[in-house]
């Protein structure tokens, strides 16, 4: 397991809403801890550690984002199942098991049907590349799913969970 680490807001950006105490798990799949050197033409040049700094710098008052990356299915199955039990809101970047892995999708489909936002993001639009990225296997039982912004991806995801829990 990778643990990219977590960040929580003190206080300045974005911190007009207060939430409380909130977790925000944010997952990443296969190859994503290659960012910043992998197709940086597709994916940019930042990597998952800015991506943290980022989200933390973009969560409100109360709320921690903890970025985390495996290339394991298995793994991310696992962090689903933990995010049901805790009740941790995800945001998930499936990468290549977006495009096959039921397995990934019963996990997710656990944690919406346990009344939990997850929201699938991708970097890139998958929609615009190869044929094979067309189809998520994952969407239809994701709250939403947020596409083709680079590292923005993720922060629009983020104000969408703030806005529908906080
Ligand atoms: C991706 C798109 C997937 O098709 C690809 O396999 C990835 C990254 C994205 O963030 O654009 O690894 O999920």
């Amino acid at each position: 397991m990778s643990e990219l680490g977590s960040a929580s807001s003190t206080g300045s950006v974005g911190s007009a809403a207060s939430v409380g105490s909130l977790t925000v798990l944010v997952l990443n799949g296969p190859n994503l801890g290659r960012l910043g050197s992998r197709e940086p033409d597709v994916y940019g040049s930042q990597d998952l550690v800015a991506l943290t700094k980022q989200l933390g710098e973009a969560a409100p008052d109360g709320v921690s984002i903890e970025v985390r990356q495996t290339d394991d299915e298995g793994e991310l199955i696992g962090w689903l199942h933990g995010a049901v039990d805790a009740r941790t809101p995800v945001i998930l970047n499936p990468a290549a098991f977006t495009h096959y892995s039921y397995g990934l999708r019963d996990a997710a489909a656990m944690v919406t049907k346990a009344g939990l936002p997850l929201i699938e993001v991708h970097i890139s639009n998958p929609h615009a590349r190869e044929s094979f990225r067309h189809n998520s296997v994952i969407s239809a039982v994701a709250t939403g799913v947020i596409a083709g912004f680079g590292f923005d991806s993720y922060r629009l995801a983020l104000d969408q969970i703030i806005r529908t829990i906080g």
